[in-house]
């Protein structure tokens, strides 16, 4: 029999006890400890699973021999110096999105985590979705025809973040699906945003990639909202497929609509677009859930040494992304060139991305307030 995997969460506050229930349901798996710096949540979770030792010490989890896997479900600000403290106490690592809090902190983690030969992953959870698995394999297989762009709506009133604005909160989602589905990484970014309720962090965000051969991705993130809406529409030259991972049932939509511009014409009377209707239909989805897909593939990554889909080099392009987001909203949405991603992976050596602006206008000191 396999010697179960013994794992410690730091971070009990909203999505932590998720990843608590799930990590405990699996069976090659030993929930051993949880820890925050709360009193009140350890209590709380300690009367739905009594086995589980609390700490409100990390260093305890740290410390702690018998303990095989660290999972940081805290506060964006505490990833980098939780992952790096676990990652040297020859523990493997899983970090909630996004990674870390800059590009430099990721490529520290990257690093360390392969020096250390230690499994590094990221929550982003959308890529263990059974919907977005299925989207994928749509483009894969051909499907969809050539991606053309692809528009995401993730809206909902609060819950607002002190410390990051609603891009970096909500859009790690939406970057990862779209870098999954696109196969690629965006070659310059651009974000525009306001921030209406807390000064200086954006509560409305939309955010530009630009791809290659004029693929484009729209990002629209808001935590100012009356309708939470988590949508993704995919525009290909053979069909469209639209996401709603709000419906419990058909949230995928295949529309096979298109639109053909003929190759050539000898008059302006003989020029039609061809517009192509047929059948809008939903695939079969299995309802598994994301979470444990995802728990469990963190579990047999660190049995089988394999790299994971959401590894931190992963993590680290989708934090690049919203670096240079930032900076565009600095300059007032100027574009953010992003250097191409090496064959061997890594995205950059330098530490910020290099910013180029279209307009002259001087960088903002925060975000703007209205
Ligand atoms: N994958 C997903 O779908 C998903 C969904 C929601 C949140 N998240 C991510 O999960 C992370 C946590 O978000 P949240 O909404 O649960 O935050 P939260 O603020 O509700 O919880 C954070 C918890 O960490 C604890 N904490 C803070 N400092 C600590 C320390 N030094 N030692 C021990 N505990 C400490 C806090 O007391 C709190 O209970 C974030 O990175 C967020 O982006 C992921």
């Amino acid at each position: 029999m396999k010697k179960p995997i013994s794992v410690g969460v730091v971070g009990c506050g909203y999505w932590g006890p998720n990843l608590i229930r799930n990590f405990r349901s699996l069976a090659d798996c030993r929930l051993k400890s949880i820890c925050d710096v709360s009193e009140d949540r350890l209590r709380h979770l300690q009367t739905l699973y009594p086995e589980v030792e609390t700490e409100t010490k990390y260093d305890k989890l740290l410390g702690d021999p018998n303990l095989d896997v660290i999972v940081v479900a805290t506060s964006v600000k505490h990833h980098f110096p939780m992952a790096k403290a676990a990652l040297l106490a020859g523990k493997h690592t899983f970090i909630e999105k996004p990674m870390a809090s800059s590009l430099e902190q990721c490529e520290e983690l990257v690093s360390l985590a392969k020096k250390q030969g230690l499994i590094l992953m990221v929550g982003h959870t959308f890529l263990y979705s059974p919907a977005v698995r299925k989207i994928k394999e749509l483009v894969d297989k051909g499907d969809v025809g050539e991606i053309r762009y692809i528009s995401a709506r993730r809206l909902n009133l609060g819950l607002f973040q002190k410390d990051i604005n609603v891009a970096w909160d909500l859009a790690p989602h939406d970057i990862s699906i779209i870098l999954y589905i696109m196969g690629e990484t965006p070659l310059r970014i651009n974000c525009v945003g306001a921030a209406h309720v807390t000064p200086g962090i954006e509560d409305v965000t939309a955010m530009h990639l630009h791809f290659s051969a004029e693929k484009t991705a729209t990002i629209q993130s808001s935590w100012l909202d009356p309708k939470k809406v988590r949508e993704m529409t995919i525009v290909g030259s053979k069909r469209m497929i639209v996401y709603d991972d709000i419906v419990a049932q058909e949230k995928i939509k295949i529309f096979d609509v298109r639109v053909d511009r003929p190759p050539h014409y000898d008059t302006f009377a003989e020029f039609h677009y061809a517009y192509h209707y047929g059948d809008t239909y939903s695939p079969y989805i299995k309802q598994d859930e994301p979470l444990k897909t995802e728990c469990q593939h963190f579990l047999d990554c660190i049995r089988t040494g394999k790299t994971p889909i959401t590894s931190g080099q992963k993590g680290l392009e989708v934090v690049r992304i919203l670096e240079a987001s930032s900076a565009s909203l600095k300059l007032n949405g100027a574009p953010i060139d992003l250097p191409p991603v090496g064959r061997d992976g890594r995205a950059s050596s330098t530490s910020t991305p290099p910013m180029k602006s279209s307009k002259s206008t001087p960088p903002m000191s925060s975000g703007r307030t209205k």
